[in-house]
């Protein structure tokens, strides 16, 4: 069913809450220390919402910019896909609270959720349906509210998260860059490495899983840590060769923001210097989904990124899941 279509992302957009959560805060919080903290992870500081701002108030501020950079309407759009872990209600969905306050009334809707790995699994939805020639023009929203899940009681997860959205829009038509390829992947067989016990059918809110905080995120971090590595190395090759690129024409990584020790040990495995890799971890702490699609807005904001470079976008999430893509600047 190819029609022939090239899909391209052609405006971007990303919002982060006011408040700073800095590693001071946490150390009155929990046992813990800004050096620790800065040594094993990179993380200096991570923005929190507030209590009346949830996952769709944060991804329709970015949607909006979004929006604006490429020229759309809301009502243009065919399709707003939402990734997010954290959703304001398990249903309805994020993506139809998002099409209500945008008045897209002629767009579908959708939420997805691939944990960390949202917004790339987003960018090969839009991508199919695209260069299908099913949907013109589809809204790309990568949204969390981690702050709501979880356990600031916790040292081992609660210095790594912060709240943040980002959002693309991803056309036939238009001036931006052209989505070279996506890959994806995921092993469901370590789906309890990193989860939210409680909140869905299998366990549903009661007394006891709010005593035993389940609501909050449980993460075996070392277990992770190896595979996340590992992960993004493999979809990164694979995405590089199914485009045919080859490593050295790799102008800007993204990785996503989990961890610095991550980010360099992939970065060293494709030999692109530190300053070609693009970094918010410092400031916004892992936002999830939201996480590559915030730095590559910055990225872009920057007007750093030159004619016919590449940037690789990979990410690795609970699920496992994984994946990465590669966008031509045009
Ligand atoms: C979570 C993470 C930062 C922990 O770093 P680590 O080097 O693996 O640390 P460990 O878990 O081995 O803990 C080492 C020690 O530090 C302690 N520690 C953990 N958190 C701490 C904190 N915030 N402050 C101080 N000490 C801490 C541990 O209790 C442990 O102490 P012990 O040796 O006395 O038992 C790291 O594993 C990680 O980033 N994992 C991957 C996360 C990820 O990729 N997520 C992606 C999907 S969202």
């Amino acid at each position: 069913m190819k029609s022939g279509k090239t899909a391209k992302l052609i405006g971007t957009g990303a919002y982060l809450p006011q408040r700073v959560l800095s590693n001071a805060d946490l150390e009155k919080m929990v046992e813990t220390s800004d050096e620790w903290i800065m040594s094993r992870t990179g993380m200096k500081e991570r923005r929190i919402a507030a209590e009346n701002e949830q996952a769709s108030d944060m991804g329709y501020f970015a949607a909006k910019e979004a929006l604006e950079q490429a020229g759309v309407l809301a009502e243009e759009l065919d399709l707003i896909v939402v990734a997010t872990t954290t959703p304001d209600y398990i249903f309805p969905s994020t993506s139809c609270l998002l099409q209500r306050r945008l008045k897209a009334s002629s767009a579908a809707a959708v939420d997805i959720q691939a944990a960390c790995s949202g917004f790339i699994y987003g960018i090969s939805l839009a991508k199919a349906y695209v260069e299908a020639g099913l949907y013109r023009k589809v809204l790309l929203v990568a949204t969390e509210k981690l702050s709501s899940i979880t356990n600031y009681e916790d040292r081992n997860t609660c210095i790594l998260f912060g709240d943040g959205a980002a959002a693309c829009l991803i056309s036939d038509s238009g001036q931006g860059l052209t989505i070279r390829g996506a890959i994806l992947g995921a092993d469901g067989g370590q789906a309890d490495l990193l989860k939210l016990p409680a909140g869905g059918s299998k366990r549903p809110a009661s007394h006891e899983t709010v005593s035993q905080k389940l609501h909050t995120i449980h993460m075996e971090g070392k277990e992770v840590f190896k595979h996340a590595v590992r992960r993004m190395e493999g979809a990164t090759k694979e995405c590089l060769e199914a485009c045919g690129l080859n490593e050295e024409e790799i102008s800007w990584l993204i990785p996503h923001q989990a961890n610095i020790r991550i980010i360099e040990a992939l970065a060293k495995r494709f030999a692109v210097p530190l300053e070609r890799v693009f970094l918010t971890i410092h400031k916004y702490g892992n936002t999830s989904c939201s996480s590559v699609g915030i730095a590559l807005h910055e990225l872009l904001m920057e007007k750093r990124v030159r004619q016919g470079e590449n940037i690789v976008l990979t990410a690795f999430g609970g699920g496992f899941t994984w994946g990465a893509t590669v966008l031509t600047h045009d």
